[in-house]
C-alpha cells in the first residue's frame, strides 16, 4: 500500500493512473479537494478495489495518524501543496499553511508511525516529496542548470514556502533519520493540467478565441518536462533511489514562454484552424508583467540519469502534440473546471493585466 497525498490535483492523478495501470499496487489517496483538486481525474478508478480516497486536510495530524494506522503505507508520496505562483503573490497565507505546516504535519506523523516498527524495518518504508526547480531561484542565460547542490535563493511565496518544506524533510532525515527523498522537477505540462498554468491556459484560451497572456517581454525560459516522464522519475527514485537524497528531474527542453505560445498556435492552426483563415498567434496579447517573474530555471538531471537510469523520452514537440490532442478531446472537461471561481481567478489575475498592456 502506498499514501499519495494531493492525488486529485495534476501530478498526482497523472501518478496514480499511471501507478494503477502499470504497478497494479494498492494506494490511498488524501487530497483536500481545493479548487486545483478534481476528482473527475480520478473517475475511473472510483470503483477500482485498489483505490482509495480521502477527503482531508494534510494539516490534519490526526486524520493522518489514522490513515497510516488504517492503511500500513510503506510509501508515501507527497504531492500536496497550493502550486501556482501568481495565486501566492495575491495571498500566500495558504501557501505557508499547506507547504509547509502541512508537510510538517504529514512528517510528524510518519515519524510517529514509523516509531511503532522496529528500526530493523524501517529500510522498507519511505517518503517522496516533491518539490520545484524555482527553491533554487533565477538563472541567467550564461549559469549552468541548476543541480542538486545549488544554492537555495527562493524569489515567490511559493518557492519560498516549499523551500522551507524542503529544509523540514532535510532535517527530518538528519535528526530522526527519517527514510526521505526530495525531488526537485521543472515546469511539467501533459493531461489534466489545471488552465490556470501556462500552457493549458495558452491551449484553452486559444480555443476560446480569447486573448493569449504573455507576461512581460515573453523571454522568460521554463525547462518543460511531460508529466508522465516525470511520473516516470518518481517511480525509479522510489524503487532506486538513496534515502536522504535528492534528485533533480527535467526535461532537457528549456523554452521562452513566447516560443511555447507560438508553437501551440501553429499547431492549433494546422488542427483546427480558425473560420476567419488567421493565426492563433493574432490573439497573442503581451501584458503586465509577474512581480519578480523569475527569468530562467533549468535542471541539470545527470544524477537521476546516471543513478537510476531514467531519462526523459518526450521532447517538447513530441509532448505538446500530445497534451494539445489530450485537450482537444476532454472539451467536458474544460468546461467542468471553468466554473465561478476559475472566472472570478481569471478577471482578478487578468482584468487589470489586460487594460495597461504593455506597447
Ligand atoms: P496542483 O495544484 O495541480 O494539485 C495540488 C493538489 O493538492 C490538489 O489536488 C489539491 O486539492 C491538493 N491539496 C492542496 N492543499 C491540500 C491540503 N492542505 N491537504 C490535502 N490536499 C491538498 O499541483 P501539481 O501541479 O499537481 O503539483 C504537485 C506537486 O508538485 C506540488 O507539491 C508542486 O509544488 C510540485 N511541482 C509542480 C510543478 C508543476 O509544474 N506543476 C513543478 C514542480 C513541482
Ligand atoms: P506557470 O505555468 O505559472 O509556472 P511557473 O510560474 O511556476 O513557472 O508559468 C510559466 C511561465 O509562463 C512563467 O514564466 C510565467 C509565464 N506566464 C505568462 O506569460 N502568462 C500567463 O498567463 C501565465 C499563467 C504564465
Amino acid at each position: 500500500m502506498i499514501l499519495v497525498t494531493g492525488g486529485c490535483g495534476f501530478i498526482g492523478s497523472n501518478f496514480i493512473h499511471y501507478w494503477l495501470t502499470h504497478e497494479n499496487q494498492p494506494l490511498v489517496n488524501i487530497d483536500k479537494l481545493t479548487y486545483a483538486g478534481n476528482p473527475l481525474n480520478l473517475q475511473k478508478f472510483n470503483s477500482d478495489p485498489r483505490y482509495h480516497f480521502i477527503r482531508g486536510d494534510i494539516c490534519d495530524r490526526s486524520l493522518l495518524l489514522e490513515i497510516f494506522h488504517t492503511y500500513k503505507p510503506n510509501a508515501i508520496i507527497h504531492f500536496a501543496a497550493e502550486s501556482h505562483v501568481d495565486r501566492s503573490i495575491y495571498g500566500p497565507q495558504d501557501f505557508i499553511q499547506t507547504n509547509i505546516l502541512g508537510t510538517f504535519q504529514l512528517l510528524e506523523s510518519f515519524r510517529e508511525y514509523l516509531n511503532t516498527v522496529p528500526r530493523s524495518n524501517w529500510s522498507q518504508y519511505r517518503m517522496i516529496h516533491i518539490s520545484t526547480d524555482e527553491v533554487f531561484g533565477s538563472l541567467t542565460p550564461e549559469e549552468p542548470p541548476f543541480t542538486e547542490i545549488n544554492r537555495y535563493a527562493p524569489n515567490s511565496p511559493y518557492a519560498a514556502s516549499k523551500a522551507s518544506s524542503d529544509h523540514l524533510v532535510r532535517a527530518y532525515h538528519h535528526t530522526y533519520q527519517l527514510p526521505l527523498i526530495t525531488t526537485n522537477c521543472s515546469n511539467n505540462y501533459g493531461p489534466y493540467q489545471f488552465p490556470e498554468k501556462f500552457i493549458p491556459l495558452v491551449i484553452c484560451n486559444a480555443l476560446e478565441g480569447q486573448p493569449i497572456p504573455i507576461y512581460g517581454d515573453g523571454l522568460q525560459i521554463r525547462d518543460w518536462l511531460y508529466v508522465e516522464d516525470h511520473v516516470r522519475g518518481l517511480i525509479a527514485v522510489l524503487k532506486g533511489g538513496t534515502i536522504g537524497e535528492t534528485y533533480n528531474i527535467g526535461g532537457r527542453s528549456e523554452k521562452t514562454n513566447r516560443s511555447v505560445a507560438e508553437l501551440i498556435c501553429e499547431r492549433l492552426d494546422h488542427k483546427c484552424p480558425l473560420p476567419n483563415g488567421q493565426s492563433y498567434k493574432s490573439l497573442i496579447t503581451f501584458v503586465a508583467d509577474r512581480p519578480g517573474h523569475d527569468r530562467r530555471y533549468a535542471i541539470d538531471c545527470q544524477k537521476i540519469e546516471k543513478e537510476l537510469g531514467w531519462k526523459p523520452r518526450e521532447n517538447f514537440l513530441s509532448g505538446i502534440e500530445k497534451t494539445i490532442d489530450w485537450y482537444l478531446n476532454h472539451k467536458v472537461w474544460i468546461e467542468q473546471v471553468k466554473n465561478q471561481s476559475y472566472r472570478n481567478w481569471i478577471k482578478q489575475n487578468y482584468e487589470k493585466r489586460l487594460a495597461s498592456c504593455p506597447e
